[in-house]
């Protein structure tokens, strides 16, 4: 897809952004346990799309804060998202061997360094939002985030989800449990990037809010099922991940139970609906609005 030109430099102003941080927060690889910090590092560093963080500079930015206020909330989200790749690759769930258009990190390094390197990334995540000073905000919102991240990544939120993903594989669920089943597995954690940006620009009972709470649960869904689509009609080597494999594995996926066409239609009206409820705010919001558009039109 051809992206709009000021939306394709916000992106790279992001990454950059969130890359810096993640690089500053994470261990040199000569630190020991050496084997742990560059398997942290590879699996962190890779070509991620970094759409969480990119979440939170576009929540904060149409609240109104600036990017050197996000940073840490940015590289706290990525740096979750991060550790579950990780384990969601492993055999004893996915079993996958490539991730980021490289080998998973249990295929370059090995399983317990791999696993240990996940557990890891998520206690930096959590020591990221105790102790980053760029963070603008009091010590009641810097608590409010820590709690809102921990929710969102443990057994009622995206843990709880693999949980789900895993007993649903083998099995057909309806479409209720599949839309739960997918809110948690990757929506909790995209509707925490967008809390923690409100949290970050000191929004937590801005009236502008719910409607961006809603856009978030939207876009989250979509980009899950959007996912599932890729992996159907995906290209492994643009991908940077093996095609095929939710059916391979019999995974509780959109189109397997409503169909390709019906998947990439709910899809498009989910992004229809996100746009919807941010129709109000001003141009600030402008690259959460192109990030609607990016989630389903992008080809990885
Ligand atoms: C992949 O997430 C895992 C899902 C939740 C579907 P991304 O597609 O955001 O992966 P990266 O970070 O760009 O590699
Ligand atoms: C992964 O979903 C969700 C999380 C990592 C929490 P998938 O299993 O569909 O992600 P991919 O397709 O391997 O990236
Ligand atoms: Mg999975
Ligand atoms: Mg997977
Ligand atoms: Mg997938």
């Amino acid at each position: 897809m051809t992206l709009d030109p000021a939306f394709q430099v916000f992106l790279g102003d992001c990454r950059a952004r969130v890359e810096r941080a993640l690089d500053r927060w994470l261990p040199a690889q000569t630190t020991q346990p050496k084997r742990l910090h560059a398997a942290m590092r590879y699996a962190t560093l890779g070509d991620g799309k970094r759409i969480r963080p990119v979440l939170v500079y576009g929540a904060g930015q149409a609240l109104g804060v600036r990017p050197d206020c996000l940073d840490g909330a940015a590289c706290a989200v990525e740096l979750i998202h991060a550790y579950s790749l990780i384990h969601d690759d492993l055999p004893a769930m996915d079993d996958d061997d490539l991730r980021r258009g490289r080998p998973t990190c249990h295929r370059a390094y090995d399983e317990a360094t791999a696993i240990l390197a996940g557990d890891a990334l998520q206690t930096l995540a959590f020591r990221v939002l105790c102790e980053d000073d760029g963070l603008c905000i009091d010590r009641a919102d810097r608590l409010r985030m820590i709690a809102e991240l921990a929710h969102a990544a443990g057994s009622r939120g995206m843990a709880g989800g693999q949980a789900l993903d895993m007993e649903a594989t083998g099995r057909q669920l309806d479409l209720a449990q599949l839309e739960n089943l997918h809110i948690h597995k990757t929506g909790a954690l995209i509707l925490a990037s967008v809390r923690l940006g409100a949290l970050a620009a000191g929004a937590a009972k801005d009236a502008r809010l719910p409607g961006l709470e809603r856009y978030a649960k939207c876009i989250g869904l979509a980009f899950q099922v959007h996912d599932d689509v890729l992996d159907v009609e995906g290209d492994t080597a643009v991908l940077g991940k093996t095609r095929g494999k939710d059916a391979a594995a019999d995974k509780a996926t959109y189109p397997a139970l409503i169909g390709l066409d019906a998947a990439r239609e709910m899809a498009r009206r989910l992004i229809d609906e996100a746009l919807d409820t941010i129709a109000a705010l001003d141009q600030a919001a402008d690259p959460l609005r192109q990030l609607a558009h990016y989630i389903i039109g992008r080809r990885r």
